[in-house]
């Protein structure tokens, strides 16, 4: 009878797989022992394996270079890591290795850049494309970058009023580009996206504030397409509007050379993913080339910006099961060690879906369960609406531990889970204000605890920061001012 955990997968899925194998029955991941990993570091764990960031890079490049070939396309392929997907030192250095360019998203971002020059990591002409919604801070380590000679840095526009801002502080001419705010799925609570600019308003603000401005060269147009790249009509659809776009600006604006696709390629999430990515870029750069044939305009340098891609395929958590609950019938939990709110918030947040796998025991037979967290919270489970099916694991036994492992969840998972006290797109947490009164009622406020600085986050990340330039310390003192008042 083919009873055994081993036997169901392999009637479900085409397995063994690249980097999943199974020997004794325990599972292997790139040829390492996770078991070994498990009975040496004990569990919960989250674990990183470094090669794989760049394997995806490189696998990425060769799609791009493939294309280009085949196309006979005239424009280069510049990979870009968006580091807000996971800004960790040991992900930068290996990302580095690779000949890549970068994608920022907010203040501390440009501090990690510093660091990482300081260390040979980035040269100056390394792209570093500046997105998000510039507030001062990010303004002025933006101009502080550009002013130390990094022309690569490009800030790409996402309001009106951040020429002026980025204008006052850079002190020679600067290139940038324009993000367009693409419209999302019909099925979105909103129909345009709230980051960069409409379609229709681009060129009219080129004509306005860029043209006749001889500080600023218009080098990037920039799209990103929130439900991510995809081989469905929407997709094609908003590709097709953004090259109208490029093409109608690159009419009357001859410095505008490229054109940034965004981030948003998949990820393997489950053991079924089936995602042709060569096709996709082959696609992508046809598409390209023949609207650009189309207007009788040069193509654009293409640009990507892969967070997820990048780093999520290296990252992995594993968990024991701790105890198992049969509340009813039909539904047995299986309790793991740890949350899963605390550390894969997606599973909670977006629904979002990982390989998930067991560890060890795949000679045993299964039974169908659902998977629950330790806090106290009725949402920190896992289940079949994160999960294709079912959740099918060997069967609990309380005298032969198993461990449960999730996959491919290197990417955003630490910033948005607040890791050692670390922030989606290093946002730091605001101030906290205690207020209370005195025996006559009186307000009395005091500081419980100051803006997170650029240095608390960098140490968590494994930087060291330099603290000579950061204005943020200006505002700490600023609190304290506040607090003696
Ligand atoms: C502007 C921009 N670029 C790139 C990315 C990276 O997306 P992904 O991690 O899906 O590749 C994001 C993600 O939100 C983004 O907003």
């Amino acid at each position: 009878m083919n009873t055994k955990y081993i036997d169901l997968i392999n009637q479900t899925f085409d397995f063994p797989q690249s980097e999943f194998t199974i020997e004794g029955g325990q599972l292997f991941f790139h040829d390492i022992d996770l078991k070994k990993l498990v009975e040496t570091y004990g569990t919960p764990l989250k674990f990183t394996y470094l090669p794989q960031i760049s394997n995806n890079i490189n696998r990425a490049k060769n799609w791009f270079n493939q294309a280009i070939i085949k196309h006979h396309y005239k424009g280069t392929y510049n990979y870009c890591y968006c580091t807000k997907s996971s800004h960790f030192k040991h992900v930068l250095d290996e990302a580095l290795k690779n000949d890549i360019h970068i994608e920022t998203s907010s203040a501390f971002d440009i501090d990690i850049v510093e660091s990482l020059k300081k260390e040979g990591k980035i040269e100056n002409d390394t792209y570093v494309i500046c997105n998000g919604f510039k507030r001062e801070q990010y303004i002025a380590n933006i101009a502080r970058l550009i002013n130390s000679g990094h022309q690569n840095c490009i800030p790409i526009i996402d309001n009106y009023e951040e020429i002026d801002l980025l204008s006052n502080e850079i002190e020679g001419n600067f290139n940038i580009g324009i993000r367009i705010a693409s419209e999302e799925e019909p099925k979105f609570e909103f129909y345009t996206s709230r980051l960069g600019i409409g379609y229709k308003n681009i060129v009219p603000f080129y004509n306005k504030q860029i043209k006749n401005n001889s500080k600023v060269q218009l080098k990037i147009l920039h799209f990103f397409i929130n439900t991510g790249i995809r081989d469905n009509a929407y997709y094609w659809n908003e590709l097709l509007k953004c090259l109208k776009v490029y093409t109608s600006l690159k009419k009357i604006c001859p410095s505008l050379d490229s054109l940034n696709i965004g981030g948003g390629f998949p990820i393997k999430n489950s053991l079924a993913f089936d995602f042709d990515y060569g096709y996709m870029i082959d696609e992508i750069v046809n598409q390209i080339k023949l609207a650009c044939e189309e207007e009788s305009v040069d193509v654009p340098n293409i640009f990507t910006e892969f967070g997820s891609f990048t780093v999520g395929e290296s990252g992995g958590a594993i968990y024991k099961v701790l105890y198992q609950k049969q509340q009813n019938d039909r539904e047995k939990w299986n309790m793991i060690n740890s949350s899963f709110i605390t550390t894969l918030p997606d599973t909670w947040a977006i629904n979002k879906r990982f390989v998930m796998l067991p560890i060890n025991r795949w000679n045993s037979t299964y039974e169908r369960v659902l998977l629950g967290g330790l806090t106290c919270d009725s949402d920190d489970y896992y289940n079949s609406e994160q999960h294709i099916n079912a959740i099918y694991l060997p069967k609990y036994d309380k005298n032969k531990p198993l461990y449960v492992g999730f996959f491919n969840t290197g990417a955003y998972q630490e910033t948005v889970g607040g890791y050692g006290g670390l922030q989606h797109c290093l946002i730091p947490a605001p101030k906290h204000i205690l207020i209370e009164r005195d025996e006559s009622g009186n307000i009395i406020t005091r500081i419980f605890r100051g803006q997170q600085k650029s240095e608390d986050l960098l140490n968590i990340l494994g930087y060291k920061k330099d603290t000579s330039t950061d204005n943020n310390n200006v505002e700490t003192i600023n609190d304290l001012q506040l607090a003696n008042n």
